[in-house]
């Protein structure tokens, strides 16, 4: 390969900056054709970087111009500096001085989305991970920490509202039109945290007393048109910032605390200091447009990015392998969040099965890292579910080692400790250790070690002693890289049950060897253990379960996500057993134990409807084929169909009972926990009526898309007919969908997916239409995200065609994004990633693209990285 290969960048090699820049301040003029960014960076060599003056090299970005580059007012001419690749090198520089940069930026041919680019007519920046390096001349890394001092000027008419960090201090008119505003930042932050938004948007202000009675101003900006949409996240910021106070002891401390949503962002938002820069879909609300899903993201998303100030913005990370110590522990504080906020329980079902599927799906693939990679060759291709998620599920353990108590003594040490300072995920543990008291040098190889840990548990009972044995085995594949792996040390929460369903027994094991063994005495009968209740470490545990006992556990576990768990082993078993045997044609089966316990359940009218929902769906194609050796895609989706309508005939009168039990007719609608668990138990009751096939139930659902007041209703109809064999109808609400929501992006993301999932023939005909229609918009990340997103991750049997059509029309698009949108090129590409997990004739077609697009000149080093390991 030549050398203009990406090169990878090691863990390893870190050095702490020779230079840091104390003040920043920036001036922009906005323009339409072009933007001049003035920098003066004030620069002193670094104490700590180790004696020896070194050359000053900054990051900057290969599009940007440079116009002019002075050090203490004298200009530099072009053989005072280098500039190579990404790098600006100057050989001499005193030990203290003030560099001054002019560089030019095209912000309306920006449609890589990093840096400052334009959506909808309005300015705004994106700088993580290295987005400001495309501003300005910088040492773009985060343990360079500075304060900001920003002028934004543009003409007044197109650009009434312009923003950024911190507080608006001085702002004025000039003679031609155009006005300013200065904006200063006094907590001294990396680059990345640095934004600016200039626009004609429209405000919902509002206000907020915090703990110690200061007053701080809320706004939320949008255009016009969305300007109805903003309530939902105003209430979940207020919502947010009094938890961060009652459950962290976090304030705020700026006077503004400002969103800003924006429909072009390649990802969900972002938690620039005082301006949080928002993805349209992760604010936006409106009964009307939004389903239910829709509105608890917006208040994770929304809770997310604040928690954030103080997980990431006052403490920061060191360098990007430590991006989990920010996203990690935020996840868990948004999750933790959510789950007070609404129903603990299904938040956690929900998370986990995100887990089990994509996580898990991520660990065993050719990406595969650990919560701290080693090395990376692009840093956008590690915001991943391995950072967050499994980064989160890491916290989450230390919570439960150390009891909420420690916890919180943990997380005040943490954030006094290292307050302004930019850190990694070892001082965050060390926080713990300091405040607790234990030893959590084992626990850390939950950061080294990549990989999904396997728990095999097995038991012995003693009649004539009473004693109850749990032997406990672990073990973790290879990963790349990493082919063995030292034992974790983990929080096994149990309990032990009687057939009966008593509980005999809780608590929480602390796993830490290879093999162990766990005694309990004094017990009158040989107990059902109820394992890793709440999913207290992020494993795949085993235990050879009966039936029997897996029904006892649904019925009357009183661990509710275990309750749950035990449903979804036993369909998994049933599931795998048909999988495996399949044949075209066969009729799959479900016996009548399970039948039995889904009636006993369905008719309890005691049961959280939510909860019960969760209980009666049966496991995801992707989860059955995470689990499966070969993924067999027509199998799955068979054999998962089968049992559906099995399932919906046998208990068709129940379904409907459910359903109208559920109906929330007259009520006006409401996003809160118990509505919406009401909402999922109706529609998934009108999910399996649809299953059934029959007439009545079609006519059902067309009334309830007709009549619904709210998103969630409207779209859940709309996707059974879609999703049914019934096409005259299924074509006859797409158009009446379209022409009611064509004037709303959001609700026409939801369209393009749900075409895109549909599962009858022709899906990959349909969605090269759909390429064409006008409401899709390849420069949009949220309509391909929808479209081709929607097809090759949720339409596994049109995807995997055995054709191979559709690996085809995914690389024409990958390679065709890659040079407009390298990040979201590189996301859309993990399905294909997945190829060693087919049957060989498939698996040799995903490959053929693969080897497509290494074999194409000057792809971009995130798709680079990700195809070049996958072929590995
Ligand atoms: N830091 C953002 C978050 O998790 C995610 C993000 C990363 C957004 C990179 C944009 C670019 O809150
Ligand atoms: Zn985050």
């Amino acid at each position: 390969m030549t050398a203009q290969q990406p090169q990878a960048i090691y863990l390893e090699d870190y050095q702490a900056p020779a230079w840091l820049v104390t003040h920043t301040e920036l001036d922009f003029e906005l323009e339409e054709e072009q933007t001049l960014v003035r920098a003066r960076l004030s620069i002193k060599s670094n104490p700590e970087s180790g004696g020896k003056r070194q050359p000053l090299v900054l990051n900057g970005h290969e599009d940007m111009e440079l116009l002019r580059l002075s050090i203490d007012s004298q200009v530099l001419d072009s053989g005072d500096y280098r500039r190579e690749g990404e790098l600006l090198t100057i050989a001499n520089v005193p030990d203290q001085f003030v560099l001054e940069c002019v560089t030019r930026l095209l912000p309306h041919e920006n449609t890589a989305l990093e840096g400052l680019y334009k959506s909808d007519g309005m300015f705004c920046t994106q700088c993580e991970a290295e987005g400001f390096r495309r501003i300005t001349f910088f040492p773009d890394r985060p343990d360079v920490m500075s304060i900001f001092k920003t002028t934004l000027t543009a003409e007044k008419s197109r650009y009434p509202i312009l923003l950024s960090n911190g507080n608006p201090v001085a702002s004025g008119e000039e003679s031609d039109g155009r006005h300013w505003v200065t904006w200063e930042d006094p907590w001294p932050k990396p680059a990345y945290l640095f934004a600016l938004v200039a626009g004609d948007l429209e405000v919902l202000e509002d206000r907020y007393l915090t703990a110690s009675g200061r007053e701080v101003r809320l706004q939320i900006f949008a255009e016009r048109k969305d300007l109805d949409k903003l309530e939902y996240a105003m209430e979940s910021l207020k919502k947010a910032m009094r938890w961060d106070e009652e459950v962290y002891g976090r304030e705020y401390d700026l006077d503004i605390y400002m969103i800003v949503a924006v429909d072009f962002f390649n990802m969900g938002a972002m938690e620039n200091k005082g301006l949080n820069i928002f993805n349209t879909s992760c604010v936006l609300a409106h009964p009307k447009t939004t389903t239910d899903a829709g509105f608890q993201r917006v208040e994770g998303v929304v809770a997310h990015e604040y928690f954030h100030n103080w997980s990431g913005n006052r403490v920061t990370c060191r360098d990007w392998f430590q991006l989990s110590l920010k996203e990690g522990f935020t996840v868990f504080r948004d999750a933790e969040f959510s789950a007070d906020m609404n129903s603990r329980t299904v938040k956690r079902i929900e998370d986990v099965s995100l887990l089990r599927t994509a996580q898990f799906a991520e660990d065993a693939g050719p990406m595969a890292h650990p919560v701290r990679p080693e090395s990376y060759i692009e840093i956008s291709n590690f915001y991943t579910l391995t950072v967050y998620e499994k980064g989160a599920e890491v916290v989450r353990m230390v919570h439960a080692l150390l009891g909420p108590e420690l916890f919180r003594k943990g997380s005040d040490l943490y954030f006094e400790r290292h307050d302004g300072e930019a850190v990694t995920t070892d001082d965050f543990v060390k926080a713990m250790e300091d405040a607790s008291g234990r030893d959590l040098t084992q626990f850390r190889r939950w950061y080294s070690q990549a990989g999904t840990p396997r728990l095999n548990v097995t038991d012995s009972y003693d009649e004539a002693s009473g004693e109850y044995q749990l032997h406990i085995s672990q073990s973790c594949p290879p990963s790349p890289g990493q082919e063995h792996k030292q034992p974790y040390h983990l929080p096994l929460a149990f309990g032990l049950l009687g057939m009966d369903g008593t509980e005999l027994r809780s608590g929480v094991l602390e796993v830490t060897a290879e093999e162990e063994s766990f005694r309990f005495t004094g017990l009158n009968e040989r107990p059902v253990p109820s394992l890793l209740r709440g999913f207290s470490a992020p494993v795949k545990l085993e235990y050879d379960y009966s039936d029997a006992q897996l029904l006892m556990l649904l019925r009357h576990d009183t661990d509710g996500f275990n309750r749950w768990d035990a449903g979804q082993r036993l369909c998994i078993r049933l599931m795998q057993e048909q999988i495996d045997a399949y044949r075209p044609g066969a009729e799959p089966s479900v016996p009548d134990a399970l039948l039995n316990a889904w009636s006993e359940l369905l008719l309890d009218e005691q049961l959280d409807p939510a909860m019960l929902a969760q209980c009666l769906k049966l496991p995801s194609e992707a989860q059955l084929a995470e689990l499966a050796d070969t993924i067999d895609v027509v199998a799955i989706h068979e054999v998962r169909k089968g049992m559906r309508k099995v399932i919906a005939e046998a208990l068709e009168q129940q379904w409907l009972a459910a359903y109208q039990r559920c109906d929330l007719k007259d009520v006006a609608y409401s996003p809160d926990a118990e509505s919406i668990g009401r909402r999922s138990l109706k529609n998934l009751a009108l999910g399996y009526l649809m299953s059934t096939g029959r007439e009545p139930w079609l006519e059902l659902a067309r009334q309830q898309y007709e009549q619904s007041d709210n998103m969630t209703d409207q779209l859940s109809a709309l996707t059974l007919v879609v999703h049914s064999p019934h096409r005259e109808s299924a074509d006859e609400l797409l158009q009446n969908f379209y022409l009611q929501w064509q004037h709303e992006p959001l609700v026409m993301n939801q369209w393009l997916s749900v075409q895109a999932s549909d599962p009858a023939e022709g899906a990959l005909e349909r969605v090269k239409q759909l390429s064409e229609h006008p409401v899709f918009d390849a420069w949009n990340p949220n309509k391909l995200r929808a479209l081709i997103g929607g097809f090759c991750g949720q339409n596994p049997i049109h995807f995997h065609n055995e054709s191979g059509e559709g690996y085809a029309w995914l690389a024409d698009w990958i390679l065709h994004l890659d040079r407009q949108n390298p990040q979201v090129a590189s996301r859309l590409l993990t399905p294909l990633t997945r190829w060693k997990r087919y049957d060989a004739a498939r698996s040799a077609l995903m490959q053929k693209q693969l080897q497509r697009m290494m074999d194409t000149p000057e792809l971009s080093a995130d798709v680079y990285e990700v195809v070049s390991k996958s072929l590995v």
